[in-house]
């Protein structure tokens, strides 16, 4: 029987096993020496900054925005296309939320929207590292210290991406990273801010460090869920199990995975599990994880190329446009077809699983109505798709993922096709 392709892939360090056996046995779960080790770690590997542990990558923005003192009310600019937890956080913390549109060809934010976005009372912008590419950080920079304004790196999706050879994350005056399954370096949840001024970023450590430490029970069930996940990627088992579900889902033409996705709504007051500790064990796995994490990323980019040359050469596909001076990580492979909806299905009844969108249009996201603003070049980038390239695909996996989707994109040609945007 043909197996099914997940589009996701888990990055897990070897000796996983043993490294959370070893912080049972010494009783070092929750607290130990291995969190200041990471800590250290991931600052050394980034090559500057104070690295700060938190429960979440959202956490670690929290903290940010707290140790900077920005006025209540103070304005702070988000790219109209992220992960909507972020400007909620922002509004957490006080701020009032102004979204800017992003460049249609990077995903990234636009610096000359981003100028725009500006008035008397912006603070703080949040270039996003959207799906592991490197933003145009000169000329985010530029705007930033001609407007005096705090530069907050979200890293979420690339640790290890560089900008002419320096690591993302090292430009800002801070920036923050994330953990959770999915992510570049996976903790199993968890995240790190990186603060470039020693005092903010003792404030920052302050607060997170201050935290209660997460109950041993919550923090074995997060183990423990982290495993399921892991175990029902692995492609005989999801091949069972949830790829039959959105195999009769594209029959039916329904999207059963909106609903595996975190809700959208209000995160004030911050939810109890937000309000603890980074652990031990969670750090122990992504010290084991950063010496794996280069490897992990080349393996990701060299599929990324193999994808590149095999949709490459179809006229109307648009493959991801990556500037010379950057390295992209590939969090998330993502390509502009002609009728994404209709390659989706017929992927999907291919036994290829594929993605529609990772992140949101927060200007079209009632939660933030108040901020709505016209975002074209967000819109647009929502009709692309994210194909795997993930690190541990097969070869014979990526080779029948490339060539699903070449048959799909060519089936589609004889149909009538929604028309496409051009894309530069
Ligand atoms: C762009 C972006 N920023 C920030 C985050 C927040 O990370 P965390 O879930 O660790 O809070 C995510 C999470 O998926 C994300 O996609």
């Amino acid at each position: 029987m043909l197996t099914a392709i997940s589009r996701y892939g888990v990055r897990i360090p070897q000796n996983l096993g043993k490294i959370v056996a070893h912080c049972r046995k010494r009783g070092e779960l929750a607290r130990g020496p291995f969190i200041a080790h990471f800590e250290d770690a991931l600052s050394a590997y980034l090559g500057s900054g104070r690295a700060v542990s938190a429960s979440f990558g959202r956490m670690a923005f929290f903290y940010i925005l707290k140790a900077f003192q920005l006025p209540a009310g103070a304005e702070i600019i988000v790219p109209a296309l992220t992960f909507w937890v972020i400007p909620e956080m922002a509004r957490v913390a006080g701020l009032k939320v102004v979204f800017a549109d992003v460049d249609p060809a990077t995903f990234n934010l636009d610096p000359e929207c981003l100028e725009k976005a500006i008035t008397d009372r912006t603070r703080a912008i949040v270039p996003t590292h959207l799906y592991g590419l490197p933003c145009d950080m000169e000329a985010i920079l530029r705007v930033a210290e001609r407007h005096n304004l705090y530069v907050i790196e979200d890293c979420a999706h690339a640790l290890g991406a560089r900008y002419r050879g320096r690591p993302v994350g090292t430009f800002g005056h801070a920036a923050f990273f994330s953990f959770q399954a999915l992510k570049p370096l996976n903790t199993f949840g968890g995240g790190m801010a990186l603060v470039q001024d020693p005092q903010l970023g003792q404030r920052v450590a302050d607060l997170a460090h201050s935290e209660p430490w997460l109950e041993e029970s919550l923090l074995l069930r997060r183990l423990r869920f982290g495993q399921l996940q892991r175990f029902f990627m692995k492609p005989a088992v999801f091949t069972m199990t949830g790829f039959p579900i959105l195999w009769f889902s594209a029959l039916l033409q329904a999207r059963p995975d909106v609903y595996l996705w975190e809700a959208i709504r209000s995160l004030n007051p911050l939810p109890a599990a937000y309000t603890r500790r980074y652990t031990n064990v969670q750090a122990a796995i992504g010290l084991a994880g950063l010496r794996e994490l280069e490897k992990w990323n080349e393996e990701t980019r060299c599929r990324a190329r193999r994808m590149d040359e095999a949709l490459g050469g179809l006229p109307w596909v648009v493959t991801p446009r990556v500037p010379p001076d950057v390295l992209h990580i590939y969090y998330q492979y993502c390509v502009y077809v002609p009728n994404r909806d209709d390659l989706v299905r017929r992927a999907i009844l291919r036994g290829v699983d594929v993605e529609t969108l990772h992140v949101d249009v927060c200007t079209r996201v009632g939660l933030f109505r108040d901020s709505w603003t016209s975002a074209p070049c967000a819109e647009r980038a929502a009709q692309a798709v994210q194909l795997p390239v993930y690190c541990g695909l097969k070869e014979n996996d990526l080779r029948r993922i490339a060539a699903v989707i070449r048959r799909a994109l060519l089936n589609q040609t004889k149909k009538p096709l929604v028309a496409s945007q051009s894309v530069q």
